[in-house]
Parts: structure tokens; sequence; C-alpha cells
């Protein structure tokens, strides 16, 4: 499995993001994230935009409802041609099961399928008083885990410093994505579970996301190429 970093491109709208990708061209072309924001804005085009430039594309949404509704959005998603989509593990196996069904093409093919296990905005506090989960932080993280596992799902999305925790339970080869990258020498932000790309790295990250750090960089390519030097290469 080969290692790489992608660009959560977290703009506000179509212009500022193809501004920034712009910058990119005569450089190789970024895995870039686009979530919420940017898509709801934007519309389903920005990832037709995108895509014919020739990135690969991590469509950040974390669907959550009932099977049915999953599986036809899945199906939605799957005609537009990323390369990669998340759920909330919290919405069952069953739910999970539903999302890779409408995921897959008719000629088998699929986008990487990885599951949310419990946001990192969500402290252990939080989740036992306000949503009455009565395990620990790290054991719902791993059972999450091990739920989207037995969905068929490729990964979770976690913290760097829970990779190895989310592979010792599931497997090498258990994709983990890891958000929470900031260089040694740069601030946190509002990010706390932090690491640098060299230490997720070692501790068996498969795909860093990275937005700050590259996005408002000065020299946004430098800072890619800084990220991939220490992470993928
Ligand atoms: O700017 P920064 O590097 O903090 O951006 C990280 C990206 O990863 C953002 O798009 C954020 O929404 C996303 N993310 C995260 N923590 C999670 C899931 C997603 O930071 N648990």
């Amino acid at each position: 499995m080969k290692k790489d970093v992608i660009i959560a491109c977290d703009f506000p709208d179509r212009e500022s993001t193809l501004a920034f990708l712009d910058r990119f061209q005569g450089s190789r072309k970024p895995f870039v994230k686009i979530g919420m924001e940017l898509f709801y804005g934007a519309g389903p085009d920005i990832v037709r935009e995108i895509k014919a430039r020739g990135h690969r594309i991590f469509l950040d949404l974390k669907l959550h409802d009932i099977p049915n509704t999953v599986r036809k959005a899945m199906k939605v998603l799957s005609a537009l041609d990323v390369d990669m989509v998340n759920v909330h593990a919290a919405g069952t196996v069953a739910m999970m099961k539903a999302a890779l069904e409408g995921l897959t093409r008719a000629d088998g093919t699929r986008p990487l399928l990885i599951a949310v296990t419990q946001l990192t905005s969500t402290s252990e506090e939080t989740m036992q008083k306000e949503l009455l989960v009565g395990a620990s932080i790290n054991d719902t993280i791993v059972r999450y885990a091990q739920n989207a596992r037995e969905a068929g799902l490729d990964g979770v999305v976690c913290s760097p410093l829970e990779a190895a925790m989310v592979k010792e339970a599931c497997g090498e080869t258990f994709l983990a994505v890891t958000p929470g990258i900031r260089f040694a020498d740069a601030a946190a932000d509002d990010q706390v579970r932090i690491t640098t790309p060299a230490r997720a790295r070692e501790i068996g990250s498969d795909y860093i996301v990275v937005g700050r750090p590259i996005t408002a960089a000065e020299d946004p390519v430098a800072a890619y190429e800084h990220c991939m030097k220490e992470f993928a290469e």
C-alpha cells in the first residue's frame, strides 16, 4: 500500500478552490479532500471539475442514515468517480454494508470506503454523558473499527495516535486515514491530538489528511512537497 498525503481543500467556494489548485500546475497532482461546505455550496460539478484536472478525490460527507438511503446516496457518489468516501460507523454494520453495496459499480470497481469512528471533537466525557456510551473512547474506537471491518470497509478515519491501536485490532492492511497533522515547528490551531508527518508514518497511518499546514502556507506547493517527503517517500 503506497502512502499518500491528502490535502483538505477547506475553501468556501469553487473559485478559491480552483485558484489554490492552480498553484500545483507543473508539480505532481495532489490527492484532495472535498468536504461538506464546498460540496453543498458548489454542488457535484466541483467534483467533476477537480477530477477532470487529474486529481484523486476523497469526498468527506460522512453519511449516516438508514441503510436504504445510504445505499442509494452512495450509488450517486460512486457515479461521480471519486476515489474515497466515508460514513459514520455509528450508523451500524447494516448501514455500512448497504453503503458498500451502493458504491460498487456494475464492473465490480468502487471507491475506497472508510468509516469515522468517534469524531476527534468528541471527548470521552461528552461521549459518556451525552451519548450514553459507557465504554472508554479507545474501546469505542476499536469496536467501531472492528464493525467497519466486519462490514467489509477498507479502513477508518482516526487520529494518528490511534492508528497503531486500529491496526492491531483490524490488521495491517486495514487503512488508517489520519488528520491532525502539524509540522514540528508549527501552531496546532484548534487541533488537540496532533503529530508530525514523519511520526504519523512511524505509527502506521496510510494516508494523512493535511489542511492548514498546506493551505495557509506561504508556499503551499513547498509545504505539500515537505509533507510528501516526510510521510510518503
Ligand atoms: O487544517 P487541518 O489540517 O486541521 O485540517 C484537517 C482536516 O481534517 C479538516 O478538513 C477537518 O475537518 C478534517 N478532520 C479532522 N478530524 C477528524 C475528521 C476530519 O480534523 N476527526
